[in-house]
């Protein structure tokens, strides 16, 4: 294979990457609305968190696309059709949840297209955020089960207006 072709590998999934991470700023601060309009200050603050943390994410794919490629996308392109809206507090965290551990088995496959086209650097980059998306994923289902265990006396706690 060419190392135009290698390159080429390694800048879809960087792209591919870029784009789910687009639609979890979306989502996320849809969610963060949802949970302040509803006066869950302190998740919704958490959430808006995350929601930045993901931003980070796209900005660092970003600049690796355009150090090896130049080839970025038109954020326009890439922002998604499709998200969840209006879901109640106690269907939010099992959603993200899963799409965290959708993110982390994604990002593991994508860090392995980059070692097999020897660009190690983007590989670390996946690697390293995969721990952070491991964070995520933690939160969201340790706090799913806070809601499941103790339901309105965990959610009560949690009332902040913001
Ligand atoms: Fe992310
Ligand atoms: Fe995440």
């Amino acid at each position: 294979m060419s190392n135009k072709e290698k390159i080429s590998k390694v800048v879809e999934v960087l792209n591919t990457a870029r784009s789910m991470e687009l639609n979890g700023i979306v989502q996320y601060l849809n969610q963060h609305y949802g949970l302040g309009g509803d006066d869950y200050g302190k998740l919704a603050a958490e959430m808006k968190k995350i929601a930045k943390d993901e931003m980070h994410h796209a900005e660092a794919f970003a600049e690796r696309i355009k150090d090896i490629d130049n080839a970025l996308e038109p954020t326009a392109k890439l922002i998604p059709s499709e998200i969840t809206k209006g879901q109640e507090v106690e269907a939010i965290y099992s959603f993200d949840a899963q799409a965290e551990s959708h993110t982390i088995a994604e990002y593991g496959k994508f860090a392995a297209v980059c070692r097999e086209n020897n660009d190690y650097v983007s590989a670390v980059l996946f690697e390293k955020i995969i721990t952070e998306e491991q964070e995520h994923f933690n939160y969201f289902s340790d706090t799913d089960e806070h809601i499941k265990k103790l339901g309105s006396s965990f959610l009560a706690k949690q009332v902040e207006k913001d």
